[in-house]
């Protein structure tokens, strides 16, 4: 999960010379990229390569992905005018989307693939922002003093990432994810308000289809029970609250995914192994668990740690 390749040699020997947008728009290099994770660490599932910001410049914006970085977006938006900017999403905005993933499912065989898209909040956040932010000033401006122009703002977000997520499902994705990885920054009362209409505006708009909608955020301990009234399938737990209690904060009939910090990755593979114990004991009696990293990969992490992670897991859950 997350730019999880940026620690493969072989990614960045493809990637060289292409800049991160552009190649998101190439479907044979897609396809490379996603089956790279798979064929080096044997993971069950593999994430689609592209990135949150790919539906925002299929229908027109101006930004980029700057290495180091992130998105980056040239006029952020900040007005009711500015609004207009943000027009649908048709199939044929991404249809190299629709290629990949075409392809993609002849070189997978029985291996699921994760399609996702940015949460309406996250997203805004880097449109109102203008590009990567630690206290979303701007953004939480708008939240707060212009709340009508907010929730139409993240009303058309919804349905950009409702219509981008449907072109993965109908291209055969077996699941999808949602990422609200800044929502964390917000209280409860306010996500209530001001977030969880959009988000659950995007799980209903593809509840119809037959496939698992995860919902991901980071910093969310206090916000897993709404995640969950949301309406994903999934919810997503970073390692801060550990699972047993997330699952009572979520509530029943719902699984979860994750819960391991990226950093003990950085730790010897005996202290890795008894961290991710941890993880899989406190998971023990949930209605379901999908093991993972409770936030990304990071650029410097040893590829072959996060090799021994995913055989030491399956080792550790083989029926
Ligand atoms: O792991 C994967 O490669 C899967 C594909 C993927 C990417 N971005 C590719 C990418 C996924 C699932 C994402 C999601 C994404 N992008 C999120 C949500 C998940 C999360 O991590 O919280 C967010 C917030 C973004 C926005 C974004 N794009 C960031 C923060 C960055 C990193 C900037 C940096 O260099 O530190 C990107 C760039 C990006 N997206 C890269 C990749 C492989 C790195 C590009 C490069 O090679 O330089």
């Amino acid at each position: 999960m997350r730019q999880a390749g940026r620690s493969l040699p072989e990614y960045l020997k493809v990637r060289e010379g292409i800049p991160m947008l552009e190649s998101c728009m190439r479907p044979e290099l897609v396809t490379e990229i996603t089956l790279q994770p798979v064929r080096r660490h044997k993971v069950d599932a593999a994430i689609y390569f592209s990135d949150i910001v790919v539906p925002l410049k299929a229908i027109g914006l101006d930004l980029d992905i700057k290495p180091g970085i992130g998105p980056v977006v040239a006029e952020p938006i900040r007005t009711r005018a500015d609004l207009a900017r943000l027009r649908e999403l048709t199939p044929d905005d991404v249809s190299y989307v629709t290629e990949a993933i075409g392809m993609l499912m002849g070189e997978l065989g029985a291996t699921p693939l994760i399609g996702f898209a940015g949460a309406p909040f996250t997203l805004a956040s880097y449109l109102v922002e203008g590009g990567p932010s630690r206290n979303h000033e701007h953004t939480k401006a708008m939240m707060y003093g212009d709340p009508e122009l907010w929730a139409e703002l993240l009303d058309r977000l919804a349905d950009i990432t409702s219509a981008f997520l449907k072109v993965q499902i109908e291209a055969g994705a077996s699941a999808v994810q949602l990422f609200d990885s800044w929502v964390g920054a917000l209280a409860p009362v306010d996500y209530r308000r001001s977030v969880l209409p959009a988000s659950a505006k995007v799980f209903d708009a593809i509840a119809a289809y037959d496939v698992p909608r995860i919902h991901f955020g980071v910093g969310t301990g206090e916000l897993l029970g709404l995640m969950g009234e949301a309406g994903a399938d999934v919810v997503g737990v970073d390692w801060r609250v550990p699972l047993d209690e997330a699952a009572r904060r979520v509530g029943p009939g719902k699984a979860l995914q994750g819960n391991l910090d990226p950093a003990v990755l950085f730790a010897p593979t005996a202290a890795v192994e008894t961290k991710t114990r941890e993880v899989l004991d406190a998971a023990a009696g949930l209605e379901g668990h999908i093991f993972n990293l409770g936030h990304g990969v990071l650029p410097t992490m040893d590829p072959d740690s996060l090799t021994r992670l995913v055989e030491y897991v399956h080792t550790q859950t083989a029926r």
